[in-house]
């Protein structure tokens, strides 16, 4: 199984167009050293060479599909290696590229919670927008832990947990977060049985997110904020990391405790870091901390086998 990520940054991407935060300023001036990111988006690609699932479709997507060749095996005049597209929640940075997908040639086969289904019909209409063009075939994940397979990744089993997070800021029901919401993706190669478990919006721990982490060979998590104050601090919001829904990395029960706590030989990733976080910088303490854990920062481009 090969996962590829597309975009590791948060919504708004790393610089946000808006932003002159230090990471941002300091990126656009060349005098930070750190990389570019688009926003959050995986693919999955199990036995075959040419096919592959995309995990979130996110604003960036064009870019993205654009840095990616082999994403474009040109075996017909209109023609893609994505085969399917999987949701983890309903949000705007994980959503909006599904159209600029609108000229594919037939519907696409697309998973998500019924909780996100339902988001993405009433209080989002995007389903009913994208069906005046290529249209969706619709499957629903029961985020119970279920195996289920999906198009474009041979060989790979899914299953998925939901999350304790928070749904899209539009939704209905944001202050109430219901099960399905935002889900976690446990993924096993058939073959070798390594598993990747991918959570960019945990904001809390559960039980269930937790079992999923310690039987992973590598976890690729929510990097979204350093500090639970951050965005305040920097007077660029009133929400704290909490109210949005992320894990910050720093503090008591913050998620280096967590990744400290699962063994040594467990690949730990953070992705869908936000352009505030200061491991965005590769010379801050904040950075070096993350070294000195074992700690990765997911990067647009990367790749993991297992
Ligand atoms: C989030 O993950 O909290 C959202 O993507 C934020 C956003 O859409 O800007
Ligand atoms: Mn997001
Ligand atoms: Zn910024």
């Amino acid at each position: 199984m090969r996962i590829r990520v597309l975009g590791s940054a948060a919504g708004g991407g790393f610089p946000q167009w808006n932003c002159n935060c230090r990471n941002c300023a300091g990126v656009r001036a060349g005098t930070l050293r750190a990389q570019r990111r688009t926003q959050s988006s995986i693919v999955v690609a199990g036995t075959s060479a040419h096919e592959a699932v995309l995990v979130n479709a996110s604003p960036d997507i064009l870019a993205q599909l654009q840095a990616a060749p082999q994403l474009q095996p040109a075996r017909a005049a209109r023609d893609t290696a994505i085969r399917s597209i999987v949701l983890v929640d309903g949000q705007v940075d994980h959503t909006a590229g599904l159209l600029m997908l609108r000229e594919a040639t037939r519907p696409w086969p697309l998973w998500c919670t019924e909780a996100v289904r339902l988001d993405l019909t009433e209080a989002n209409p995007l389903f009913a927008v994208l069906e005046h063009y290529c249209g969706l075939e619709h499957h629903t994940i029961d985020p119970v832990g279920t195996p289920f397979s999906v198009a474009g990744a041979p060989g790979v089993v899914w299953r998925a947990v939901a999350l304790h997070s928070k749904p899209a800021p539009f939704s209905s029901h944001r202050n109430e977060p219901v099960h399905g919401d935002n889900i976690g993706l446990l993924l096993e190669d058939e073959s070798t049985g390594r598993r990747l478990f991918y959570a960019p919006g945990l904001g809390a721990m559960s039980e269930e997110a937790w079992e999923c982490m310690q039987g992973a060979d590598c976890v690729l998590v929510d990097g979204t904020f350093w500090s639970e104050d951050e965005m305040v601090r920097l007077g660029l919001s009133q929400k704290y990391a909490c109210d949005m829904g992320h894990l910050p990395q720093s503090g008591a029960d913050g998620m280096i405790e967590w990744l400290d706590r699962l063994p040594k030989a467990t690949r730990k990733i953070l992705i869908h870091i936000n352009n505030t976080n200061p491991i965005l910088d590769e010379d801050s303490p904040e950075r070096r901390e993350l070294d000195e854990h074992g700690i990765e920062v997911a990067y647009d481009g990367m790749e993991v086998l297992l």
